[in-house]
């Protein structure tokens, strides 16, 4: 029985020495070209192997990251777990990320970075964190995580997502008017959700015009969710007043692109959170213990929410 690790070998070496410790008994394996295909009960792997069909006894397929819309679900048997990438390291890196760009629009950050270009030395109105209200979209680890984070710095903090959830201290709300409710009391919008049907291109004109006048926009969630020309039309036309965006479609994006040069735009190249190898490789194998002991692993994918 083997563990095959389809991904970066500095990462690989990392897992190989958890699991040797952790799963004595189960083989592990960086190279596709020398294991046995049969052997392969487990596959952790970015994007799905074209010739997954030679791993016939394969049982569950993991992320290497939080998503899982890189994989073609539908060509992945039935009988395939589908698992993404729960792990304390990516929550913090996304904790880290989230906070710094909500403290950077609170504080107008995009403005004094066009104004230091134009050796401009001019002060701005700033609002206290009581008056700035911070909406998350998607309430599942990150978006609760990032929550937590934000919570001692006084914002309101209201969240979005498909089945109602009670957070303390978060304003909740779920489903389309709990959407619409939720944009009206939103001066900075963070993007956390998965990529699927219902959520590609949710980030859009209408949804922009149903912010308040100057509100802004983390988008970290998937590229596709969002309607570049969308937000350059708000962002030109100030109803939006600034936008941190980590996640594009296409990545990278192209030369000629007018997010690399827009004034209200901070442009990361999808490095909001990254898989930590040593806390990642922990998960991995608990998770695989859970499955051993008979219980679902921390991250099954539901194939029919597509998350
Ligand atoms: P998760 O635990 O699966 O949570 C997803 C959340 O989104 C849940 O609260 C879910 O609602 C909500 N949701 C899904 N579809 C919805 C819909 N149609 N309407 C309303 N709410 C919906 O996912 P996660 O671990 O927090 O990760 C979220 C995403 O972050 C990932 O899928 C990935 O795209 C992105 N990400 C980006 C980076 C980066 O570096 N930029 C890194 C890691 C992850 P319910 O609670 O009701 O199910
Ligand atoms: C990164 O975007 C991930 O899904 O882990």
């Amino acid at each position: 029985m083997t563990f095959l690790f389809n991904s970066d070998t500095r990462r690989g070496a990392v897992f190989q020495e958890i699991f040797a410790r952790e799963l004595p008994d189960l083989a592990f394996s960086t190279d596709p070209a020398t294991v046995d295909p049969e052997t392969v009960r487990y596959l952790i792997t970015w994007t799905v192997p074209a010739n997954l069909s030679r791993y016939r006894n394969l049982e569950v397929l993991f992320s290497i990251g939080a998503g899982v819309d890189q994989f073609q679900i539908a060509e992945v048997p039935d009988h395939v777990k589908v698992v993404r990438m729960v792990e304390d390291g990516i929550m913090r890196m996304m904790q880290e990320y989230v906070t710094l760009a909500a403290l950077a629009l609170h504080r107008n950050l995009p403005v004094y970075v066009d104004q230091q270009r134009h050796r401009l030395w001019q002060a701005m109105p700033q609002l206290q964190a009581p008056e700035r209200r911070i909406g998350v979209l998607g309430l599942g680890i990150l978006g609760r995580a990032v929550l937590e984070q934000l919570k001692p710095f006084g914002f309101p903090l209201s969240g979005w997502s498909r089945s109602q959830h009670e957070i303390e201290g978060v304003n909740c709300h779920a489903g389309d008017a709990g959407l619409e409710a939720m944009l009206a009391e939103t001066d900075i919008l963070v993007c956390l959700l998965p990529l699927t049907d219902e959520t590609r291109g949710l980030l859009n004109a209408d949804l922009f015009s149903r912010l308040p006048q100057g509100a802004a926009l983390i988008h970290t969630g998937r590229g596709p969710q969002l309607d570049h020309q969308a937000l350059i039309a708000a962002l030109d036309s100030g109803h939006l007043s600034g936008a941190v965006i980590d996640v594009t479609d296409p990545e990278p994006l192209p030369a000629d692109h007018a997010f690399w040069g827009h004034p209200r735009i901070l442009l990361t190249p999808h490095v909001a959170s990254v898989t930590q190898p040593h806390t990642a490789a922990r998960a991995v194998a608990e998770n695989i213990k859970r499955m051993r002991a008979g219980s679902d692993p921390v991250g099954l994918i539901d194939r029919r929410r597509g998350y």
